[in-house]
């Protein structure tokens, strides 16, 4: 499974991509916001940390609008994916700017039949919030089992981003499953990498070295 980082701050991505396991970034308005700086600068910068698919979102709803942002932010990079939110507007300007050979992450999906839509339109990657399904009482990892299940079955090559992910959980499910991609923020990916088991078998170690006769 890939592992992108879900943020726009330059500074926590650099940190994730020392770690050597991060394969792309995504960003949203929320995260930009964020950071307050504009997001052609930041997603620029970016691209020249990560050597990987970036995705930048779109802030038009109407197609001509969603076509007009996509092509500027394809236009910035080589690896940018054009992000588009799962409306009806956003899967005509996919399906467009997938015959242009402009790279799509469908996002804010919440449902399987907006999946397979969004595969039929021609997204590159479909990005499912399973934490948001969670905060409203329903299962997100269910919608991940059931949009790979669709996705198997008629062979449809758009690839699974798992989102809005919110613990090491969540991760862990998202590879038994087979996502293609989950995005993690920083403090997630930091999460995967710790066990108290680790912390205490150092420190043991640690203390042993000590009564170790030099030479
Ligand atoms: O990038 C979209 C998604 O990962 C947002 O996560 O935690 O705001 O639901 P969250």
């Amino acid at each position: 499974m890939k592992i992108f980082i879900d943020s726009a701050d330059i500074g926590e991505i650099k940190e994730a991509a020392a770690m050597g396991a991060i394969d792309g970034v995504t960003t949203n308005p929320s995260l930009l916001a964020k950071t307050g700086r504009g997001l052609k600068d930041t997603i620029v910068e970016i691209c020249e940390v990560v050597d990987g698919p970036i995705s930048a979102e779109v802030i038009a709803t109407d197609t001509q609008g969603i076509l007009t942002e996509g092509r500027e932010l394809a236009a910035l990079h080589k690896n940018v994916v054009v992000k588009v939110p799962l409306i009806i507007d956003g899967l005509k300007a996919v399906r467009q700017l997938t015959t242009e050979g402009i790279k799509t992450n469908v996002t804010l999906c919440f449902s399987p039949s907006q999946a397979l839509l969004a595969a039929k339109a021609g997204a590159t990657m479909i990005s499912p919030f399973v934490g948001r399904l969670d905060d409203i009482s329903m299962p997100g990892m269910e919608l991940i089992e059931q949009i790979i299940d669709i996705y198997q079955n008629y062979d449809l090559s758009t690839e699974v981003l798992v989102a809005s992910v919110r613990h090491p959980i969540h991760f862990v499910e998202s590879a038994r499953m087979g996502a293609d991609i989950a995005t993690v923020p920083l403090k997630v990916i930091q999460q995967l990498a710790q066990h108290p088991l680790t912390d205490i078998g150092l420190a043991k170690f640690l203390e042993d070295a000590k009564k170790i006769p030099k030479g």
